[in-house]
C-alpha cells in the first residue's frame, strides 16, 4: 500500500478498503507513516466522509492497535457509559457509584479534559493523592473490592486513537462524524464491556452542535457497537447549556457529591437517574421504572455515596473528603459576575462558558499543561432564570488573579439576557437502541 494512493482515493471520494484502513492505522501507530500524510488523510475524511463499512473498519483497527481488556474473574454482565463531552458534565461521578451500589461492578476508563470540555480523570484528581494511573491488576482489584474503579486510559489501550486524536486536535479535523465515532467506539471496544450506554451530547457545548448531527453520530456508534456484539443504547441529551451549576474540577466533584447525597441541581440529578436507569436495564436489572426506583433509593440511603468513598480510599485519596467537602482546597481568588441588565437569561453558550473556565486555569490548552483543580465557575443563574441588573449570575474561582477580567468578559459575552423567557428545551431528546 502506498499512503499517497490511499490519500488520493479518499480525496477523490472513493471508499477505502478494510486492508487499506488497517495498514494506515498500523503504520501510523508504529511511526512508519508521518504526521503530514496522516493529517492529509484525516482532512480528506473530514471532507469526503466514510461509509458505515469504512467507519467500522477504522473503529476495529483502532481497537486492535493495542490491548483489548479481558475480565476473566468477572462473570456478571459489565456495563460502560461514555459521554461525547460537554461542559459541567459530571454524570460519571454520580452514575458509576449508583450502578455499583446496586451490585453491578464498574471498571471504567475515562478521559481527561481537552478543549472546552472537562474529563472525569481530571475531576477525580481533585482528591489529593488519588491515583488514576492504576496497573491493570490494581484496576481489577479496586473494582472487586470497592465495586467501582475509575481510572485513566492505559497507555496500551487504543494507542492509535491517542496519536490520531492529538493530530486531529491541531489540524481542525476533530468534528468529523466517522472520526469521532471510530475514536470513541475504538476505545470502548478495547475496554471490552458487554454493554455500552452512550450519552451523545447536542447543542452549543458539544462537539456536534446540531440535533441532526448528534443523532447521526449516535446511530452510527450504536450500529458499530452492535456489529461488534455489544448491547448498545444511546441517549441524545441537551448540552446547549452547562449541566448543573458547577463547572471546573473540584467544584464539579462537590456537586456530584451533593447529588449522591440526595440533593443537587434538578437537571443534573434527573439526567444521572435517567442514564443510571438505562445502564441498569441494559444489564437486565428490570424495567426502566424499576431501575429508576432502585437508582433513586441509592441516593436516599447513602449507599452510592459510600461506594464513592470506598473507591476514593482504594485509589489512594482521603474518603473523609466525600463526607466533608470543605476539605477540598478553595481557590484564593473569587469574583462575582454581575448581570448588566434585567431580564430572562435566554441563552448561555456552553462552549464559551467552558472556555471561560479554561481561562481561569481549570483546563488545558495543551496536553502537558498543569490543571488548577480549584478553578472554575459556579452559576447562580442559568438559562430561563430571571435576573435583576447588578445581581450576581456567577462566581469565578481561580489561583490566577489576572485571569478574572477576561473570564468575566467571556462569560458575559456568552450570556444573552432578554425580556422574553426562552422556550423550554428537553433534557433528553431521544433514546436510540
Ligand atoms: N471524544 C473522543 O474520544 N473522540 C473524539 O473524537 C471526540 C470526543
Amino acid at each position: 500500500m502506498r499512503m499517497y494512493d490511499v490519500i488520493k482515493r479518499k480525496r477523490d471520494g472513493l471508499p477505502l478498503t478494510e486492508e487499506e484502513i488497517r495498514a494506515f492505522v498500523r503504520g501510523y501507530t508504529r511511526g512508519e507513516i508521518p504526521d503530514y500524510q496522516a493529517s492529509a488523510l484525516c482532512m480528506a475524511i473530514w471532507y469526503r466522509g466514510m461509509t458505515v463499512e469504512e467507519t467500522t473498519a477504522l473503529t476495529l483497527a483502532i481497537r486492535d492497535s493495542g490491548e483489548v481488556l479481558s475480565f476473566p474473574d468477572f462473570t456478571d454482565l459489565r456495563v460502560d457509559k461514555h459521554s461525547t463531552g460537554g461542559v459541567g458534565d459530571k454524570t460519571s461521578l454520580v452514575i458509576a457509584p449508583i450502578v455499583a451500589a446496586l451490585g453491578v461492578r464498574v471498571a471504567k476508563m475515562s478521559g481527561r479534559g481537552l478543549g472546552h470540555t472537562g474529563g472525569t480523570v481530571d475531576k477525580l484528581e481533585s482528591f489529593a493523592g488519588l491515583r488514576t494511573d492504576l496497573s491493570t491488576e490494581e484496576f481489577m482489584s479496586v473494582a472487586s473490592k470497592a465495586g467501582l474503579a475509575l481510572v485513566g486510559q492505559s497507555a496500551n489501550l487504543a494507542p492509535a486513537d491517542k496519536k490520531l486524536y492529538a493530530l486531529r486536535d491541531v489540524t481542525a479535523t476533530v468534528d468529523s462524524l466517522p472520526l469521532i465515532a471510530s475514536s470513541i467506539m475504538g476505545k470502548k471496544l478495547a475496554a471490552n464491556d458487554d454493554c455500552i450506554l452512550l450519552d451523545v451530547k447536542c447543542g452549543s457545548g458539544s462537539f456536534m452542535k446540531t440535533e441532526e448531527g448528534s443523532r447521526a453520530l449516535a446511530r452510527l456508534m450504536v450500529e458499530i457497537g452492535k456489529g461488534a456484539g455489544k448491547r448498545m443504547r444511546a441517549l441524545l441529551t441537551n448540552m446547549d447549556r452547562p449541566l448543573g451549576q458547577a463547572i471546573g474540577n473540584s467544584l464539579e466533584v462537590i456537586e456530584a457529591i451533593e447529588v449522591l447525597s440526595g440533593r443537587g441541581p434538578a437537571d443534573l440529578r434527573e439526567l444521572c437517574l435517567t442514564l443510571a436507569s438505562h445502564m441498569l436495564q441494559l444489564v437486565d436489572r428490570g424495567t426502566l421504572d424499576e431501575c429508576r426506583k432502585m437508582a433513586e433509593r441509592t441516593l436516599l440511603d447513602g449507599s452510592a455515596l459510600r461506594v464513592l468513598a470506598d473507591m476514593v480510599e482504594c485509589q489512594g485519596g482521603d474518603p473523609t473528603w466525600v463526607y466533608d467537602t470543605g476539605k477540598f482546597p478553595r481557590a484564593p481568588y473569587e469574583r462575582a459576575v454581575l448581570a448588566p441588565k434585567e431580564g430572562y437569561i435566554a441563552h448561555t453558550n456552553a462552549e464559551e462558558y467552558g472556555l471561560a473556565c479554561l481561562t481561569l486555569g481549570a483546563g488545558r490548552s495543551r496536553l502537558e499543561d498543569e490543571i488548577d483543580h480549584s478553578a472554575g465557575i459556579y452559576l447562580y443563574k442559568r438559562t430561563g432564570d430571571y435576573v435583576k441588573e447588578g445581581e450576581p449570575i456567577a462566581m469565578l474561582f481561580t489561583s490566577r488573579e489576572a485571569s478574572l477580567p477576561a473570564a468575566s468578559e467571556r462569560l458575559l459575552a456568552a450570556t444573552v439576557i432578554s425580556s422574553e423567557p426562552p422556550s423550554p428545551q428537553p433534557l433528553v431528546y431521544e433514546v436510540i437502541k
